[in-house]
C-alpha cells in the first residue's frame, strides 16, 4: 500500500537526486513552464523534501508547500527555516478557500495515485486555483526505464562534471540508487499506481476542465511528461 509510511522511507534516500544534473534540469523545466513572477502565491502539491518549492521561492514566488508525509515536511523545514509547509492529503481535500492560488506546481506526485485519486486531487487543485491561474504538472511515464534513466544520468553527469567526478559520485551513491530502484519497483507493483502514457496526462487535465492544455513535453531524459494548463 502506497501511503505516507512508504514515502517516509523513500524520501530518506530521495535527495540523492539533487546531486544529478538530470534531476536538477527536471526541476528547472517545471519552473520555466511555471513562469514564476515576483510574489505570486504558488502551491507545490506533493512537495516532499522541498526541492521544487525551494527553486520556486528562489525565483521570487511565495510558496505554500503541501504534503501528507510529516517527515517530508520536516526535511523541507530543515532546508528552509522560512517555509511553513502544510500537512494535507491531496486525495481528501485541501484546507484552502476556493480561488486562492495564482499558480500550482506538482512534480512526481500524481503518478503514484490511483486513477480515481488523481481525479479527486486535480478537482481539488482546480478548486483552489484562481480563475485564469496556471497549473504545471510533471510525472514519470508508464514505460519509465530506470536503467535508461540511470545511463542518461551518467552521460549527462559526465558532460557536466567530467568522468572522474562522475565515477566517484556513482560509486558513493550506489547503495542509495539501489534503494531508489527498489522503491520505484514497489510503486509499480504494489499499488493501483498510475504512471502516464504519452498523452494521458494531457487528456486528464482536459477531462478535469482545465483549458489551454499545453502540448506534452518530454523531460527527464525523455522519461517524464510535462503539461501546463489554465483554469
Ligand atoms: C516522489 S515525491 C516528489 C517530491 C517533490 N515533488 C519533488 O519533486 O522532489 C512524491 C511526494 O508526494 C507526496 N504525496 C503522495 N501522495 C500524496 C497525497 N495524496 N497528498 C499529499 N502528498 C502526497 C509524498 O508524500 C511525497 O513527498
Amino acid at each position: 500500500m502506497i501511503g505516507p509510511e512508504f514515502w517516509r522511507r523513500y524520501l530518506r534516500v530521495y535527495d540523492v537526486l539533487n546531486s544529478l544534473p538530470t534531476y536538477r534540469q527536471l526541476l528547472a523545466d517545471v519552473c520555466e513552464e511555471l513562469g514564476v513572477r515576483e510574489n505570486e502565491l504558488i502551491m507545490d502539491a506533493g512537495s516532499g523534501t522541498g526541492n521544487l518549492a525551494l527553486r520556486i521561492r528562489g525565483s521570487g514566488g511565495k510558496v505554500v508547500a503541501i504534503d501528507y508525509c510529516r517527515e517530508a515536511l520536516e526535511s523541507h523545514r530543515s532546508k528552509d527555516i522560512h517555509c511553513s509547509p502544510v500537512l494535507a492529503d491531496l486525495e481528501r481535500g485541501l484546507p484552502f478557500k476556493d480561488n486562492c492560488f495564482d499558480k500550482i506546481a506538482s512534480n512526481n506526485t500524481l503518478y503514484a495515485m490511483s486513477a480515481m485519486h488523481q481525479k479527486s486531487a486535480l478537482k481539488e487543485l482546480r478548486r483552489v486555483l484562481k480563475t485564469g491561474g496556471k497549473i504545471v504538472i510533471a510525472n514519470p511515464r508508464r514505460r519509465l526505464n530506470f536503467l535508461r534513466v540511470s545511463m542518461n544520468v551518467i552521460s549527462d553527469n559526465i558532460r557536466a562534471e567530467g568522468f572522474g567526478t562522475t565515477a566517484r559520485k556513482m560509486v558513493a551513491s550506489m547503495p542509495v540508487m539501489i534503494m531508489m530502484a527498489y522503491y520505484n519497483r514497489k510503486l509499480r507493483t504494489d499499488n493501483q499506481h498510475c504512471f502516464y502514457d504519452y498523452e494521458e496526462q494531457r487528456d486528464l487535465l482536459e477531462d478535469m476542465g482545465f483549458r489551454q492544455v499545453s502540448q506534452t513535453k518530454l523531460i527527464y531524459s525523455g522519461q517524464a511528461v510535462l503539461n501546463s494548463a489554465i483554469k
